[in-house]
């Protein structure tokens, strides 16, 4: 998707707010799930929940463990229809789930060759931002090694990187840093800050209260809801 066009994924409900500047707005999302065995009765994880995004900024999305971190980011970026409400988006979207989707048998060269295809990527371009994500995270030794072979943190570095390729404008990042040391932690958000200078908008997944300064501003997942800090 290029940088001009404007997705807009209208669910059942109600009307987004957009303005010139703004990169990504939810609104009114609801999102339920069946319950295992318990017929007709379903778990309310979302019931009016909201964001914008705007460019320039690095959002924090924090909130108990099973409040619906992972359920908000998932709709906010297509991997989930809601039940109700309103996704906007402008420009290209980078996800970086929570578990990694990879394929064992590749190699962490194969899978950002098989993304760059995917995203649409001349070939120049994916060598490049392969490059700078392999020295940017340092794991270039690990180019040509199978994923069934890497360690934890390694999974999550080519998981985040396979994120960051594309160059999105948005990037919603959910627990990326898991398994990170701490030096890959740091080069983590150097890597975040390049983009927010640039003008990206980053959105991240977080439970650490040590992260709370790099945030522009932080968004709280209670209840259902979204709340401002
Ligand atoms: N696919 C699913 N089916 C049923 N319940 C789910 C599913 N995914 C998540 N849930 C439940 O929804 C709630 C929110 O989950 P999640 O969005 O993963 O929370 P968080 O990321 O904040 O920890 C939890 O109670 C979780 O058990
Ligand atoms: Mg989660």
């Amino acid at each position: 998707m290029e940088a001009s066009e404007t997705r807009t994924q209208v669910l059942p409900g109600n009307d987004g707010a957009w303005g010139a500047a703004t990169l990504l707005s939810a609104v009114g999302i609801e999102k339920a799930y069946r319950r295992l065995g318990r017929r007709r009765k379903r778990a309310q994880v979302l019931a009016g929940a909201g964001i914008e995004l705007y460019p320039g900024e690095v959002v924090g999305l924090v909130g108990e463990n099973g409040s619906g971190k992972s359920t908000f980011m998932k709709v906010l970026v297509g991997a989930l229809d809601a039940d109700a409400g309103t996704v906007t988006t402008r420009g290209r979207i980078g996800y970086c789930p929570q578990e990694p989707l990879v394929y064992s048998r590749l190699t962490c060269d194969e899978h950002i060759e098989l993304f760059g295809r995917a995203y649409g990527m001349p070939d120049a371009d994916v060598r490049r931002s392969r490059n700078e994500l392999y020295e940017g995270l340092n794991f270039a030794r690990y180019a040509g090694v199978r994923v069934d072979r890497l360690s934890g943190g390694t999974l999550s570095k080519l998981n985040l990187a396979l994120a960051l390729l594309p160059d999105p404008d948005v990037l919603l990042l959910d627990e990326p840093y898991a398994g990170f040391d701490w030096d890959t932690y740091l080069r983590f958000w150097d890597l975040v800050e390049a983009r927010r200078a640039r003008g990206k908008s980053v959105l991240v997944v977080s439970h650490f209260v040590v992260d709370e300064h790099r945030f522009t501003r932080i968004v709280d997942v209670r209840d259902g809801r979204t709340w401002s800090r």
